[in-house]
């Protein structure tokens, strides 16, 4: 079994991840997340709301998962959010074109679907499943399709990333925020694609959740206030314009973004908030790199993209956030679909003095089939580019008429006036963030296979009676599965046992079970099984912290606290240990 495969298999016993639909046989790309795999996806949102919403001051909205067409057109999803497809002509089993072509040509890169047929054919790549002859590539739109309404209805899509409703609702959000550049909203929520080959657990799914932070900045300054927090945080990254190509190197933040490897600091600052994340919530530091995007492998909106990447033991270097410039495609694209415009008004400092060049008609010269249109015409000519204003026959089109106005009854004129600000399109900085990719990266880097003798020895056990304890649990068997992960985003953070199950024993435990939850601990209460079977059952779903329950209890009123990853125990005073724990979980 390769690590994937043991991750899996922990997951599916203990309750984090089940397949979905099992009764019936499953359905690729779907997964349940069980009792355990829950309250750890809950924690990764809850801290990844903690860090976005309360800390920089994006508010959360919710929007519907079911788009109309409108919105997909305009942000260009219809049109182009496509991959290659290709079938199999024997067992019809459907593949992504450009990964067979890249596992024999290491290649792939951007090709037409064409493009892809013809190196299919010329290499002649077969069927993986059965071998039979592969039909013609071609783009299959992934937005799952649905009816809005009854009868005919109206065409809907179920959205393919949460950006969407946060652009669609700029000038709610911008009236919210009045009008001050920078602002943001971050949406957590499902997200659809009708994936081709959804082969990876919940690396590709075709039902996820992504958790996307949508930053409207002031195009012509992407400096950010807070950037020194971040400046000499040192992070691996992987781009085209290192100092070495291609190959991933160490910089600073700061000293990436004066050589101009990160375009910009507003880019640079949330790259390094991503990896301040990632690694708060237990993805491991030298497992995770910062890859930019290659021109040809940026999607339709983005300038500059770079992605969090981190290292599976099956799948390699996979991305698990996407922190992009979409500039001002988005608003841009929305405001010419439904023909609304879509900007903030930004103030200057100080109002300045501006010349303009001015057109007005000259009534004396206009003919008399202008009479009355003085006003019209003089919008009309207002929308005129220097270009047609130049010319000797000026056209214009008022009240849906074309017509002619001569130069010479046009008046030029230049006049100097007050201005206090200007409309800005802001453009659109993006970490959007896939919380199942990100879920199984933290339950791969949290997996570990110990020797317990050897722990025992390394953590000064050795001869003890908590050694004892551990060993009772070994059996024939010497090795424990431990998941390690981070105190703050474990499902379960104190188990509570009994060391019997006596009710002298669990009225104590029932006491200490109460303070924990007032501290809003999440506890677990398990009396099943030899005190060694028990730690180590809470080893294989990572609780941290083991409190036990013992004879000393009811003498002394302490109780002891074991530590996960050392197996070491300290002994405690009930009163107070929800203090003590809650140190301990949060430190
Ligand atoms: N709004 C930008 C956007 O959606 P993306 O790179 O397509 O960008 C962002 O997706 C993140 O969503 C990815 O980094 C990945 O973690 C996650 N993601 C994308 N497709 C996924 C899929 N089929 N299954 C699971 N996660 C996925």
């Amino acid at each position: 079994m390769d690590k994937y495969e043991k991750v899996f298999e922990l997951a599916k016993r203990r309750g984090f991840l089940w397949n979905s639909f099992e009764l019936y046989g499953g359905s690729r790309g779907f997964y349940d997340y069980g009792p355990l795999g829950c309250a750890l996806k809950r924690r990764i949102e809850q801290i990844w709301r903690e860090f976005y919403v309360i800390q920089e001051g994006f508010m959360e909205i919710e929007c519907p998962t079911i788009g109309i067409e409108e919105v997909f057109i305009a942000s260009g999803h219809v049109g182009g959010f496509s991959d290659p497809l290709c079938e199999c002509m024997n067992c019809k089993e459907a593949f992504r074109a450009d990964h067979l072509v890249e596992d024999v040509t290491n290649a792939a890169g951007a090709l037409s679907a064409e493009d892809l047929t013809k190196v299919i054919k010329e290499k002649g790549i077969t069927c993986p499943e059965c071998g039979g002859e592969l039909g013609e590539a071609y783009e299959f739109n992934l937005m799952f399709k649905t009816t809005i309404g009854p009868g005919t209805g109206r065409q809907g899509y179920l959205r393919p990333e949460t950006a969407q409703g946060m652009f669609v609702d700029f000038p709610r959000l911008a009236r919210f925020y009045r009008d001050k550049l920078p602002f943001g909203a971050v949406q957590i929520g499902k997200s659809y694609r009708n994936e081709i080959a959804p082969r990876q657990g919940v690396i590709r799914l075709r039902e996820f959740t992504q958790a996307e932070c949508e930053i409207f900045v002031d195009p012509r300054n992407k400096k950010h206030p807070n950037f020194e927090r971040f400046a000499d945080k040192e992070l691996v990254l992987y781009s085209q314009k290192g100092q070495v190509k291609g190959e991933p190197f160490r910089m600073t933040v700061g000293e990436a973004v004066k050589t101009g490897v990160i375009a910009h600091e507003v880019l640079g600052y949330n790259i390094a908030l991503t990896n301040e994340f990632l690694t708060k919530i237990g993805i491991d530091p030298a497992k995770l790199r910062f890859r930019q995007h290659l021109t040809d492998e940026m999607a339709h909106y983005a300038v500059d993209c770079w992605d969090a990447e981190i290292e599976t033991d099956r799948f390699g270097w996979v991305e698990v956030v996407g922190i992009a410039d979409r500039t001002d495609y988005d608003l841009k694209a929305h405001a010419r679909v439904s023909k609304t415009e879509l900007y903030v008004y930004v103030e200057y400092e100080e109002p300045k003095m501006v010349t303009r060049f001015t057109v007005k008609p000259n009534m004396g010269k206009l003919g008399p089939v202008f009479k009355g249109k003085a006003k019209a015409v003089a919008d009309a000519l207002k929308q005129l580019s220097e270009e047609e204003l130049s010319k000797d026959e000026i056209k214009v089109t008022v009240d849906g008429e074309e017509l002619t106005v001569s130069s010479d009854a046009v008046d030029f004129a230049e006049e100097t006036v007050k201005v206090s600000g200007e409309n800005v399109i802001p453009h659109v900085i993006e970490p959007s963030y896939g919380i199942d990719r990100i879920f199984y990266g933290i339950m791969e880097h949290a997996y570990d296979e110990e020797n317990v003798a050897q722990k025992a020895a390394e953590s000064g056990l050795k001869g003890t009676e908590e050694a004892g304890k551990e060993s009772e649990a070994e059996g024939e068997e010497e090795t424990r599965l431990v998941m390690h992960f981070a105190s703050e985003v474990a499902p379960v953070q104190v188990a509570v046992l009994p060391l019997l199950t006596r009710e002298e024993l669990a009225e104590p435990a029932r006491d200490i079970i109460a303070r924990l939850r007032e501290k809003n601990l999440l506890v677990n209460y398990d009396d099943s099984g030899t005190i060694g079977r028990r730690y180590r059952r809470n080893d294989e779903i990572g609780t941290p912290y083991c409190v036990t329950v013992d004879y000393d209890t009811l003498k002394d009123g302490t109780v002891t606290i074991r530590d996960r990853d050392s197996m070491r125990q300290i002994r405690t005073p009930i009163t107070g240990i929800e203090n003590v724990l809650y140190e301990l979980i949060y430190k």
